[in-house]
């Protein structure tokens, strides 16, 4: 049985999390599947739940700065992306700090960690009121769409985590900007448009291939609907449903007014929407959406959707 929270729980949240209880809980990117950072069995129930393959390593969370530079080691680069989007819509991978007390399960084996300090009120409070790092994956089953509501994560994976907190719609709708420093490289684009990186006067490497082999969650086949895609479609063909973006007649459309953040926040709940549209044989089809901006991360999360899903 999975237990709803509502958004004045965080302390019943924090208190499962500490005795190794799962519970998925919002961030402003998407919602998380919590777990005990230090705890390797509370860790596991992560992978068991979504399916995940345990070479794929987890991103931690905590309330400040203070409880990251326990977990890794900051050099100037990382303290400057750290000032500039923290808390907020940015995880770093960084190296582990030896006495991190970091299950070997949440890095799988790397000496690196990926970290996140979310901005999101209620997020905030159960990380604060947890007092314990907490490891959290998007909260859907491995490979398939990443949820932005709770009623998202209990389609996805009801009876498989304790509880969900339900904080609403998270406002961004795209999983954080995953930069490496020592060099500086994107390694996943996100809710942190890269430009933002040109403005600090910091030069963001583009995602190359060792990008893409040192983020293995980077898998090309992710946040897979069931129907197939085809995207930057001008002509749509009849027999297919148009996930639109702009002024066209679509059957569901991200944004007519043509803006990207309104695009990323619907993302996940229009493939979602799209995908009930397309079933009995249908396939969808997707506008052309502009590469800037948070244009990049959509265009990212529609490629990999669209991929062949035995890729
Ligand atoms: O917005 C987000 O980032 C959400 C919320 C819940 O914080 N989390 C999220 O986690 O998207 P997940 O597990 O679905 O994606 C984490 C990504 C994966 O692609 C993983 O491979 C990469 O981070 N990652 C984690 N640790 C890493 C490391 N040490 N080195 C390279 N990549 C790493
Ligand atoms: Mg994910």
């Amino acid at each position: 049985m999975t237990q709803i929270l509502t958004a004045c729980q965080a302390h019943t949240a924090a208190t499962l999390l500490r005795s190794g209880a799962l519970v998925a809980f919002p961030t402003e990117t998407v919602y998380g599947l919590g777990a005990d950072a230090t705890s390797s069995n509370a860790v596991a129930r992560i992978f068991e739940a979504k399916g995940r393959p345990s070479f794929n390593p987890l991103i931690v969370h905590v309330p400040d700065l203070e409880a990251a530079e326990k977990i890794a080691v900051f050099d100037d680069t990382a303290r400057q992306l750290a000032r500039a989007f923290w808390p907020g819509p940015m995880s770093l991978v960084l190296p582990l700090r030896a006495d991190a007390q970091i299950s070997d399960l949440v890095s799988a084996g790397l000496e690196t960690i990926a970290i996140r300090i979310p901005a999101h009120k209620l997020a905030q409070e159960i990380l604060q009121a947890a007092g314990k790092p907490i490891a959290a994956p998007s909260a859907n089953p491995s490979g398939r769409i990443s949820p932005t509501t709770a009623a998202h994560v209990l389609e996805g994976l009801s009876g498989r985590v304790d509880a969900v907190i339900d904080g609403g719609a998270c406002a961004v709708g795209l999983e954080s900007t995953i930069f490496a420093t020592q060099p500086l490289t994107l390694l996943r684009a996100g809710g942190v448009p890269v430009e933002a990186l040109v403005e600090l006067g910091l030069i963001a490497a583009s995602r190359d291939e060792d990008a893409k082999l040192s983020a293995p969650g980077q898998m090309t086949s992710h946040y897979a609907p069931n129907a197939l895609m085809r995207l930057n479609v001008e002509n749509v063909h009849e027999n297919e449903v148009l996930l639109g973006f702009g002024m066209v007649d679509a059957d569901v459309n991200l944004s007519t007014q043509g803006c990207l953040r309104e695009a990323a926040t619907r993302l996940f709940t229009d493939m979602r929407s799209i995908d009930r549209l397309a079933r009995g044989g249908k396939s969808i089809a997707v506008s052309p959406i502009p590469m800037e901006g948070l244009g990049l991360a959509i265009n990212d999360r529609l490629s990999r959707a669209a991929a062949p899903k035995d890729s």
